[in-house]
């Protein structure tokens, strides 16, 4: 968005500091539709410092940050110090999941194919060394395999109508030692089978094409004898940690009950080194928690950022069942920063789950209208953190830009293709609005509760399991 000339011509026509409940200044007649910039806004929006943010996205994301890694602990110690070194009380909340480290090795062959076999592996597929005859088993459906003795054999089985863990585990119900899955549509094939489970026998993933090529050198009639050997993989409990720095209302005696949670995820996907995902949001929250540290508030703001977001937005979900209904009713807010820098993004949207306005939205489309004299648009979507915040029924919304950049979890969503522009806009709109809400004399609108609404899996996935 192109921000008027009216916001720099404030910034020096506001150093003498006006201060009332509804100080805002007289419109200059060229940018009457714009919204007169409030000395409130300019209270944060100068103390942005888009350098921080941008440094600490370069810092972050010098290696990807998966959940329960290494890499991830280096990243929420740092997340930590740096909201110590602003003053911040730190709490590190940690939890724990079920996680999966794919294999190291992975090798198909299968005697007298020539081709070339590319196979992948499916997220908790387990180790193994096996050989045996191929056998086609269909969609590997229970009726099709009923009277099929699949025992030491080697099942082939075609994408579709069953989940792959359903797949694999009639195929090993049946005897079968290992089992291989093609696509039924073009494209490489990188499926999960949801969770582990002790009963899985090997199971690796094959193209369409790769796939119907062995199909037909069965159906030839030629006894094939395939190997599946995997080797590394591992499943186990592991721990990822949400980082939280609290500003308590300045004046406890003049402060309301309520809670703004301010958030972000730090952890990425494997990889990638997820400067935009979400280092950018990581880094916004901490300069946004630089900026209001000295700020008087009557509301109690939470700076968090969450782990494990990538694995099902199991930070946010725990930080949120960890509260009580007491906190849950008071959380008016949260804002939620979820790739806010790409360079080759679209426009700044936000998300709502259940797709309506609500006080975040207002907020913030108020805030922005101030600023820039533009709103960014609301559209309904999952997929990130403000999801179990919404469902606890929070006004929540994601901050986002749309169309998304084609870096989004790949090695390019690095540092350099990040824009300061996009950040100062984005931190400028959020702390403006954050303000508005968590100042002494707010003029915001009202809290209002949203209904509570339960996302369904296609709204908090996106790949398709089955
Ligand atoms: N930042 C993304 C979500 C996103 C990407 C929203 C592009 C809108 C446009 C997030 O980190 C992510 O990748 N989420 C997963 C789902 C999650 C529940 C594992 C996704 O969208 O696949
Ligand atoms: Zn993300």
């Amino acid at each position: 968005m192109k921000k008027p000339i009216l916001t720099v011509a404030l910034a020096s026509t506001l150093a003498f500091g006006a201060f009332g409940a509804q100080a805002t200044l007289a419109k200059p007649a060229e940018v009457n539709q714009v919204q007169p910039v409030k000395v409130f806004d300019h209270k944060v929006i100068e103390k942005i410092n888009v350098e921080n943010i941008y440094k600490n996205i370069d810092y972050l994301s010098q290696t990807p940050r998966v959940a329960g890694t290494e890499s991830e602990d280096n990243a929420v110690q740092y997340i930590k110090e740096q909201f110590e070194s602003y003053g911040y009380e730190t709490e590190i909340q940690p939890f724990t999941f079920y996680g999966y480290t794919p294999p190291s090795n992975m090798e198909l062959t299968v005697d007298d194919y020539d081709g070339e076999l590319q196979p992948s592996s499916f997220t908790y597929s387990v180790n193994g060394d096996v050989t045996g005859e191929l056998a086609y088993a269909g969609l590997g459906t229970a009726e099709e395999l009923e009277g099929m003795d699949l025992t030491g054999k080697i099942a082939l089985i075609k994408r579709g109508e069953l989940s792959f863990a359903e797949k694999v585990l009639n195929a090993a119900e049946k005897g079968a030692a290992g089992v291989i899955i093609f696509n039924n549509a073009d494209g490489a094939l990188n499926g999960t089978l949801g969770s582990h489970n002790d009963d899985y026998v090997p199971a690796l993933a094959l193209s369409k094409e790769e796939g119907e090529a062995l199909l037909a050198l069965h159906n030839s009639g030629e006894t094939l004898t395939a190997s599946i050997k995997i080797e590394g993989a591992e499943a186990g409990e592991k721990v990822s940690h949400n980082v939280i720095a609290t500003k308590q209302p300045t004046n406890k005696t003049k402060s309301t009950d309520e809670i703004i949670v301010v958030g972000s995820h730090h952890d990425s996907v494997a990889g990638a080194p997820g400067a935009n995902d979400d280092a950018s949001g990581t880094a916004m929250t901490l300069e946004l928690a630089r900026v209001f540290k000295d700020l008087p508030t009557d509301t109690e703001i939470r700076f968090a950022t969450f782990g494990a977001e990538e694995l099902g937005l199991l930070g946010s979900y725990h930080y949120v069942d960890s509260l009580s209904e007491d906190e849950i009713s008071r959380t008016v807010a949260n804002f939620n920063l979820d790739m806010v820098g790409s360079r080759d993004a679209g426009d700044l949207v936000m998300w709502t789950l259940d797709g309506q306005e609500n006080l975040v939205t207002e907020l913030s489309q108020a805030s922005s209208e101030r600023l820039n004299g533009e709103q960014p648009q609301v559209y309904q979507g999952g997929r990130s953190d403000h999801v179990p915040f919404a469902e606890a029924g929070i006004p929540a919304a994601l901050f986002i830009h749309s169309p998304t950049e084609p870096w989004y979890h790949s090695p390019d969503d690095s540092i350099g293709k990040i824009s300061k522009e996009k950040l100062q806009e984005v931190a400028e709109i959020v702390g403006a609005a954050i303000y508005e809400q968590a100042r002494f004399d707010r003029m915001g609108p009202k809290p209002k509760k949203t209904p509570k609404v339960k996302a369904s899996p296609e709204m908090i996935h996106e790949q398709d399991v089955k």
